[in-house]
């Protein structure tokens, strides 16, 4: 079995983080949120890593990931530049698939439990094709299954206006190489995409052995800002674990609390869940719960509530700061001199005053 992640695509409604990287490096509980994905297929025994990737800095990807060997995997990278489409990308990976079953992971989707009993059941089945459904509020911004009266999945859309089912796609697609020669023959859609959800319609009515599971527990696209947060504050609630390993010195720090090597927290309070990364300075502050902080970030008289401080950020005399995403080296400070707002901020960022 080997592993296909997605990590192009555009990122746009994630700007401006991702003028400086592509969103599924942006850090969740200190972490990015492919490496949970990395992680998953390791640890159902994938070790043959196929990552694709886009216009957005490929070469960040590459630096981090690198041959695989510190994540106990083998990657190897495909180029697909501009998106077009999930299948397309897919495509790209079959001189390295060649005859084996895969598992196609888009590289911004999370799953609480991971994938390890819906690939048991693709195996058990010998299914040609497996999906994974969630029920949402929202199925109008995904693909939707479409079931008959007898319960059997009879179709796919993508992006309907009028959902036939609330069962959206999660990203996860379990698939033998026929899928190759299925996207082969499939035309773009209205957006110019070759869509996954086409291909799989087309291997239903060719009588292919197309299976479905429910999802156990969350599943999260990470797509937009608050996906990110709420993603923020469910791993921290799953797997948030104590580990003090920098200096508290007059402070406190209640519950799952990690706080990494050489950060110093100084006359503060963190309450977890809570990750403050590694050389981090926290000074007469209080941060959290469900909040994360990048290495290298300082903070000095402000308190911080379910929000990603990226690395190097300082937030200096700020109260309170909730919700927020803060880029990589951003500065927030209080002007103590004056209630006049003075920014200095780039391209697309959001401020709410
Ligand atoms: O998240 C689940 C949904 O993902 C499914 O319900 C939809 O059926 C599926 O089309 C997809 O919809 P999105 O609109 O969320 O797709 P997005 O363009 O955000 O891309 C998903 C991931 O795949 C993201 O990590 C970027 C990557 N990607 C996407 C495209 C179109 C690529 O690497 N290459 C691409 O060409």
């Amino acid at each position: 079995m080997k592993g296909v992640i997605l990590h192009g695509g555009a990122g746009t409604r994630l700007r401006p983080l991702t003028f400086s990287g592509p969103k599924q490096l942006i850090p969740v509980a200190n972490k990015p949120i492919s490496q949970y994905v990395l992680e998953d297929l390791r640890s159902i025994g994938v070790i043959d890593v196929a990552i694709v990737l886009g216009e957005t800095f490929p070469e960040l990807v590459q630096q981090y990931y690198g041959d695989g060997s510190r994540f106990r995997v083998r990657i190897s990278y495909v180029h697909q530049g501009k998106p077009l489409g999930i299948a397309h990308a897919i495509y790209l990976c079959r001189d390295i698939v060649q005859d084996d079953s895969f598992i196609v992971y888009l590289g911004d989707n999370l799953l609480q439990k991971g994938v390890k009993k819906y690939f048991e059941k693709f195996l058990v089945n010998d299914y040609d094709c497996m999906i994974l459904l969630k029920e949402v509020d929202d199925p109008s911004r995904f693909g939707v299954a479409e079931f008959d009266d007898k319960g059997s999945l009879v179709k796919l859309v993508e992006k309907p206006k009028v959902p036939p089912s609330r069962f959206a796609l999660a990203g996860v697609y379990f698939f033998k190489p026929v899928v190759f020669e299925i996207i082969k023959g499939l035309k773009p859609s209205w957006r110019g995409e070759l869509e996954i959800t086409d291909a799989i319609q087309t291997m239903l009515e060719k009588g292919y052995k197309v299976g479905y599971s429910f999802v156990d527990g969350w599943w999260l696209d990470t797509g937009k800002k608050d996906d990110i947060l709420y993603a923020n504050l469910l791993i921290l609630d799953e797997f948030g674990v104590r580990e003090i390993k920098g200096e508290l010195i007059d402070s406190k720090a209640e519950g799952r609390v990690s706080v990494g090597e050489g950060s110093k927290i100084i006359n503060s309070n963190i309450r977890g869940p809570a990750a403050i990364g590694s050389n981090c300075i926290i000074q007469d502050s209080f941060i959290g719960p469900y909040t994360s902080i990048g290495d290298n970030a300082r903070v000095f008289n402000s308190s911080i509530e379910c929000s990603i401080v990226l690395e190097g950020a300082c937030i200096d005399h700020v109260d309170r700061l909730e919700e927020s995403l803060v880029g990589r080296n951003a500065r927030i400070v209080k002007n103590r001199a004056s209630n006049a707002v003075r920014l200095h901020i780039g391209d697309y960022s959001e401020i709410e005053l």
